[in-house]
């Protein structure tokens, strides 16, 4: 990593994992990175300003009221010349204010005089982490374009186990490298993702569902956009903040979703599969809502396309990328996938191990090649498992060439 002749303001608030930000500081400045510290007053009753003012060899600033040599306003002047705001750990309250638009302190102030990226690594315990308030205003934030890294799931400084510990720091300064040098690699490529479930009518109030959350492959399109990729996000319905650059085609049932695919495959370089398509739909969906009175219901289901296998039967120089969502005997079923389907990866997907699978911010995976391969992953954030299924697409291409 070379963050040589990057500026970087560095926001630390009142959190437990303060002492982490010292770790998180030292590491940027040996990428070359020059940092300016920014405390809160209660991230100064975690650790003292000397800390970060001895390994940043910069003061650090906390006051607001206070003129710099050239007479200029702290909160104007502090990110002027930056290139990120980065603050770790971001507590609820600052996330709150931010989200609010309040300004009562150096920082909240900085955010937002600020024209620069910002990035936030959220640390607190998982009940306030799950709070819809916190909830709603990290989705205020993500539709602004500040990008959030982390929380990691773990234990917590309460004893607690779950979401709210400050993300890895090397998690922390992958997402600063992918702002500060984004990577090109995927440019002049089109690639279309899908996600989420696919909702089949039974009648106008009730559907036919699965438990898939979309975060896979909302993580896929949104690092194949930032790494230069023209990107389409093909999604069934989910609760989802549409990924930055990326053209965000909504669809419900399968059939829908086969149309939009379809319609795009034509210019598409790179389909990646991670929706759970509903292999079934009813064969008549009532039109009015089926009252209890009409007594119990046998539903007839007819088998929905599989749009994979269509678009394996086409690919032609394309590189297709299906999912698999096993519990079984994994990779014997997704081998078998890979091949009956005509792709070129299969991800396949525990979804019985710890961290993995549906709703999840993290997943367990393999990624299994034509030529046998298998790369197992580790528990990983969904981000970083779509960086890795992305850096084997730039791969094939390599092997193959442009992909027309
Ligand atoms: N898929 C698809 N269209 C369908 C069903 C699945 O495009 N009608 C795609 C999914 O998006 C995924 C892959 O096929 O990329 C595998 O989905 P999965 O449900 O694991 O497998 P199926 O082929 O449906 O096989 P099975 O239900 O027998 O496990």
């Amino acid at each position: 990593m070379n963050l040589q002749g990057k500026e970087i303001v560095l926001g630390v608030t009142g959190s437990i994992a303060a002492y982490k930000a010292v770790e998180l500081l030292r590491e940027l400045v040996k990428a070359g990175a020059s940092v300016k510290v920014v405390m809160t007053e209660s991230a100064r009753r975690f650790v003292a300003p000397l800390t970060f003012a001895t390994l940043s060899r910069q003061e650090v600033m906390t006051d607001l009221f206070t003129l710099d040599y050239d007479a200029k306003i702290r909160h104007i002047a502090a990110t002027e010349g930056a290139d990120l705001l980065l603050v770790a750990p971001a507590t609820a309250n600052v996330i709150g204010r931010f989200a609010r638009g309040l300004a009562d302190d150096l920082l909240t102030n900085l955010f937002l005089a600020s024209t620069r990226p910002v990035l936030l690594a959220p640390a607190m315990d998982a009940d306030m982490y799950r709070h819809p308030a916190v909830q709603e205003n990290l989705e205020r934030l993500r539709t602004w374009g500040v990008r959030i890294v982390g929380p990691a799931e773990g234990e917590l400084a309460s004893g607690m186990w779950g979401p709210g510990r400050l993300a890895e720091i090397q998690e922390i300064l992958k997402a600063v490298t992918e702002i500060l040098q984004p990577t090109n690699d995927l440019a002049g490529e089109v690639v279309i993702v899908t996600a989420g479930p696919t909702h089949e009518p039974i009648d106008p109030v009730r559907y036919l569902t699965n438990r898939s959350s979309g975060k896979m492959g909302y993580a896929i399109a949104q690092v194949a956009a930032d790494r230069g990729a023209q990107t389409i996000l093909v999604s069934g319905p989910t609760a989802l903040t549409a990924p930055r650059g990326v053209e965000v085609i909504q669809v419900e049932t399968a059939l829908e979703m086969r149309a939009a695919m379809l319609d795009h495959l034509p210019k598409a370089t790179v389909v990646i599969k991670a929706a759970a398509v509903s292999d079934y739909r009813l064969s008549r969906p009532s039109t009015s809502k089926v009252k209890k009175s009409e007594k119990p219901q046998t539903l007839q289901l007819v088998p929905n396309p599989d749009i994979l296998k269509e678009i394996g039967a086409q690919k032609g120089a394309r590189i297709v990328v299906g999912f698999a969502a096993e519990t079984g005997d994994l990779l014997r079923q997704a081998g078998r996938k890979l091949k009956e389907k005509n792709l070129d990866l299969i991800v396949v997907n525990d979804i019985g191990a710890e961290g993995a699978g549906f709703s999840h911010d993290t997943n367990v995976v393999s990624i299994l090649d034509l030529d046998g391969g298998v790369e197992q992953l580790p528990l990983l954030p969904k981000r970083q498992v779509a960086r890795r299924i992305l850096d084997r697409v730039v791969r094939l291409r390599q092997e193959r060439g442009s992909g027309g």
